[in-house]
């Protein structure tokens, strides 16, 4: 069982019935005694009726004169009582008629007990008197207190049944009341991310395990969101303050190269560090964007534009990037339709893949772009015949820094934080990348989705502004 309400209703229920059943037990032997009390007691009068009726004189009376004497007695109650009485010889003396016969059975030692008489379907209650010489035992039928027993029992089932029903419904009710502060906590933390840090769980003014476990975890969102606000800031601030300084040594360094009088070697020299200049930067722009995007502070020029038409105006260039490298890009464009995006950001993310599948491609390969509107969505994929990722890699790929094969085979170009920007910017679109392998089985094939529209209406709202 998943839900605390749930097991807490079956508890409930189980506590409730396991109770109804010991106040039935107890109900029912306590009921039983009383009633097979006043059995005893009926039996004693009747005994004392008997004896008056037998007179001082009992001892020497004849069985004929005591079936005489007990006739109207016996006979009026007939149906109420047994009554036997005999020597302590064992010799019978009087029977009642409803005995046709048989002597109420003697239980050694017993005074009062219940026992069977052949002939009559009951159990009977009987009691033995002593009347010396003689044993008068005096039985009754017990079919009444079994009839009340079974009225008895059909009451508590009946009751049970009903409580048991009306009990899970208190219990889930009451569990449900219990639960409702941490439905809340639930809800609320479940809202709380890396983008929406701000938002904090509502706590009651009393004080009870519960209001004490949401301040808790407030007080844990404090102090998570100040360091997540102090990473942000760092990374931000970090990359400006080293924007700077690099600005200086570029202008240094393009100063000597235009006063000249270098040597060749130093020549070169100079020419790599502006080249590394030139990457050092790009890279700082980079998690910038990073750290910008996480903090959703990064404007999107959301429009809804023509897929195939945006589509079309980036293969061109693409195709200029591709026979520069000895690479054939080919294009298939299927589905018409719009979809809103910053087209700026989304020739980006189609600008890395390109350079992505460009450093993968061997000579003469090819890199296909495809695309499709369909359900709702805009699917685009660029696919090289290059050596591809092994599968255990293909999610890692996307994390910032994150660059496979051997350091030298790498190139210096790159910083493996082209396929994080791209997922993030995708994830501005609210859309999704994911890499698999080409359709042939080889290479590499990146998949961005974006919702698609086939309305008409013009622009929609720009999101993921906050600045
Ligand atoms: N098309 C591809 N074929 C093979 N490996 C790829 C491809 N695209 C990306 N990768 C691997 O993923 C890594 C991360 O890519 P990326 O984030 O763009 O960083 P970078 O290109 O700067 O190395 C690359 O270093 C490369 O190992
Ligand atoms: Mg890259």
């Amino acid at each position: 069982m998943r839900s605390i309400g749930a097991r807490l209703a079956m508890w409930y229920a189980l506590v409730t019935l396991a109770t109804m059943v010991g106040v039935f037990t107890a109900g029912r032997y306590l009921l039983e005694k009383y009633v097979v009390h006043s059995l005893d007691l009926i039996n004693e009068d009747e005994f004392s009726q008997i004896q008056d009726r037998l007179g001082p004189g009992y001892a020497g009376l004849t069985p004929a004169q005591i079936q005489d004497r007990l006739r109207e007695a016996a006979g009026a109650k007939s149906v109420l009582f047994y009554i036997d009485i005999h020597r302590r010889t064992g010799e019978t003396l009087f029977l009642s008629h409803n005995l046709a016969g048989h002597p109420i059975p003697d239980v050694p030692g017993e005074r009062y007990y219940n026992t069977h008489i052949v002939g009559t379907p009951y159990e009977m209650r009987a009691a033995e008197f002593l009347l010396d010489p003689f044993d008068v035992t005096i039985a009754t039928s017990k079919e009444q207190i079994l009839g009340v027993m079974r009225g008895y029992r059909a009451v508590f089932f009946g009751l049970t049944a009903v409580m048991l029903v009306v009990s899970a419904g208190i219990g889930f009710g009451l569990s449900r009341l219990a639960l409702r502060p941490v439905r809340l906590i639930q809800e609320t933390a479940s809202h709380i991310g890396s983008d929406n840090l701000s938002a904090r769980i509502p706590v009651p003014l009393v004080h009870d395990e519960i209001s004490d476990l949401a301040r808790l975890l407030n007080r844990m969102f404090d102090r998570l969101e100040s360091s997540f606000n102090q990473i942000r800031r760092f990374t931000a601030e970090a990359s400006h303050e080293l924007k700077t300084p690099l600005s200086l040594i570029r202008l240094q360094a393009e100063k000597l190269m235009v006063d000249g009088g270098l040597t060749p070697a130093q020549e070169e020299a100079v020419q790599m560090q502006l080249e590394e200049i030139t990457r050092l930067n790009q890279i700082i722009d980079e998690l910038l964007f990073l750290s910008r995007a996480e903090a959703r502070a990064i404007t999107l020029a959301i429009r809804r534009q023509d897929t195939r038409k945006f589509l079309e105006g980036f293969a061109q260039d693409a195709r200029v990037l591709g026979e520069d490298r000895g690479v054939r890009f080919a294009e298939k464009i299927e589905g018409e339709g719009s979809a809103d995006f910053d087209s700026r950001w989304i020739r980006q993310v189609l600008l890395n893949l390109m350079s992505n599948a460009l450093n993968a491609s061997p000579r003469g390969g090819q890199i296909l772009l495809t695309s499709e509107v369909a359900g709702g969505v805009w699917r685009v994929a660029l696919e090289d015949e290059g050596p591809g990722v092994p599968a255990d890699q293909r999610e890692r790929i996307f994390e910032r820094f994150v660059r496979l094969g051997p350091p030298d085979a790498l190139g210096s170009k790159g910083s493996g934080l082209g396929l994080a920007i791209s997922r993030s910017i995708i994830g501005l679109h609210r859309g999704k990348i994911r890499a698999e392998p080409g359709s042939s089985g080889i290479g590499l094939r990146v998949i961005f989705e974006i919702q698609a529209t086939d309305g008409t209406e013009e622009s929609a709202p720009v999101r993921g502004s906050r600045e």
